[in-house]
């Protein structure tokens, strides 16, 4: 590995590219957690461990689960690293950015580690896949005492045990998805609204994605599992469950033994007393009518779907391999439309892919026109090595990148802006999370479509669902007016 100063042959399982891409036949076991070795149980005690999380929702969940074994060890939750005796980076490789970002964290943890030669620093999630990163944090970052990956997240209190005990830098990262493994402890940091797993993996292999590599192929969590998790959140009091998969509408084509999937177990969710239930992200291939159908029984199942179109140009999405084009899209969301006509869409897209025209863009532009999405998560192109737009000829200058980007963001912001007008004067059910970021006197929540709102109205209210009429409406935000109920049944 290039590494003469340690050996790390003991504790070194790195990633291969090569095996992160294959798709074998093998069956996927469900397995239950098992305990924590003994010598592990109580290694936390009066110790803390901080976790820095980038990344999606996916990485998000992942650290409520490392949250869970750790504080199964002992450990207590601290934000403030420099007290920490473990710090664990839960890392995204989605664009380079996101990379730099870990690296600069990476950088500047160093003194900590100078400081408490005993310090535990971790590096984990979807970077710790990649066998560039591994290789280049073992050349200059060696300040790090642990590298594992999505695949063995479970396995967090042996390596740390190898850690703790030992003087190498312990690296385990398997290039392959090993079994689902079922009753992992979680800390959720939220006390209203969870995360579930549905699934795990892709298969879709978007040319310019790396999410396939890190996150292996795709494998369903059992109906009666998540069933099950979710009624336990219903229990606890929970208001609001996110299912989770990079593409959820996948879910359960890989069950052998029987026919279900996500249009069935979103039927079965909907029987569940838990008031809103939302999922991300859906893959407009895989959207089937019995989905779309189940969707048009409302209820807990709210109005907003999530729904990455990354291009308008048939040409590009062919490039990118997304297997829908530009018309077929429109067809699908028009289909949902008829079925849910109050569905909100939002989306994600990627400007600047290799060779992307003018034209190309501006079907782009068109195709946001047409939609008119109520929000956006917008993106410049950011090549990953290893996949295959990375080795795509790109001709389109920085500069024409971002102008581009601009040009989307500010339509978008405008139609946001536009669609956000149509809600004013009219009362919207909100779930209160908290007090506003900005002003400590209102309180803030959301829609069932997602959208934040902020209005003034008595704390007692937080953890409920209450009503409010609009009277403002911003671009990303909504002020308004609390809908006294109880007052109005009082003066009848
Ligand atoms: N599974 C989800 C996407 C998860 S990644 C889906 O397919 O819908 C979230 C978003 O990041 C993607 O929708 C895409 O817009 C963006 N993205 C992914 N890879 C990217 C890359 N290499 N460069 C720029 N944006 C990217
Ligand atoms: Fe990436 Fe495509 Fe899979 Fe989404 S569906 S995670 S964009 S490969
Ligand atoms: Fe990033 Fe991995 Fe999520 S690459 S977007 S953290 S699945």
């Amino acid at each position: 590995m290039g590494t003469k100063e340690k050996d790390y042959s003991q504790y070194f399982v790195a990633p291969d590219l090569k095996q992160a891409k294959k798709r074998g036949k093998e069956n996927i076991e469900v397995v239950k957690f098992e305990e924590i070795p003994e010598r592990m149980q109580q290694v936390g005690i009066g110790k803390n461990y901080f976790i820095d999380t980038f990344g999606c929702q996916m990485n998000v969940h992942d650290s409520e689960v490392i949250a869970g074994l750790l504080e199964q060890m002992g450990y207590e939750r601290t934000e403030q690293a420099q007290v920490a005796s473990i710090i664990l980076l839960n890392t995204c490789a989605i664009r380079e950015n996101a990379e730099d970002k870990v690296f600069g964290q990476l950088g500047r943890y160093k003194h900590l580690k100078m400081e408490n030669p005993d310090l535990i620093l971790g590096v984990c999630g979807c970077m710790s896949q990649e066998e560039s990163v591994v290789n280049r944090i073992l050349k200059s970052y060696q300040h790090v005492d642990l590298i594992f990956g999505t695949h063995n997240i479970h396995r967090l209190p042996h390596l740390l045990q190898n850690a703790l005990f030992s003087k190498e830098m312990v690296v385990e990262v398997w290039s392959k998805e090993g079994d689902v493994v079922e009753d992992m402890p979680k800390v959720r940091t939220e006390k209203l609204r969870a995360w579930v797993n549905i699934m795990y993996g892709c298969d879709k292999f978007c040319t310019y994605c790396i999410v396939p590599y890190t996150r292996g192929k795709e494998r369903s969590r059992r109906p009666e599992d998540v069933l099950e998790e979710i009624r336990e959140l219903a229990r606890l009091g929970y208001q609001e469950v996110t299912l989770l998969g990079q593409n959820v509408n996948a879910y359960g084509k890989d069950f052998k033994d029987r026919v279900y999937q996500f249009g069935h177990l979103m039927d079965d969710v909907r029987k569940i007393g838990i008031p809103r239930v939302r999922f991300t992200t859906s893959h407009p291939r895989d959207f089937d009518d019995h989905l779309i159908e189940v969707l048009g029984e409302r209820g807990n199942l709210v109005e907003h779907i999530h729904l990455p179109v990354q291009s308008g140009s048939s040409e590009i999405l062919k490039m990118m391999s997304r297997k829908y084009d530009r018309e077929t899209y429109l067809n699908l969301a028009n289909k949902i439309r008829r079925v849910l006509p109050e569905v909100v869409f939002t989306t994600d897209i990627i400007v600047g892919f290799p060779g992307e025209t003018d034209e190309q863009f501006e079907e782009t532009l068109s195709l946001v026109r047409e939609m008119e999405y109520d929000s956006a998560f917008t993106f410049i192109y950011s090549p990953r090595e290893g996949t295959p737009a990375a080795k795509m000829k790109d001709n389109v200058p920085m500069e024409v990148k971002k102008e581009r980007l601009q040009r989307l963001n500010e339509l978008q912001n405008e139609i946001s802006l536009r669609k956000n007008e149509v809600l004013r004067g009219q009362i919207v059910e909100v779930l209160v999370e908290g007090v506003s970021k900005k002003n400590v006197n209102v309180l803030s929540g959301r829609t069932r479509t997602n959208k934040l709102v902020n209005f003034v109205g008595p704390q007692h209210l937080i953890g409920e669902l209450t009503f409010v009429r609009i009277e403002e409406s911003r671009t990303w935000s909504l002020n308004g007016v609390w809908q006294d109920t109880t007052a109005q049944k009082v003066s009848g």
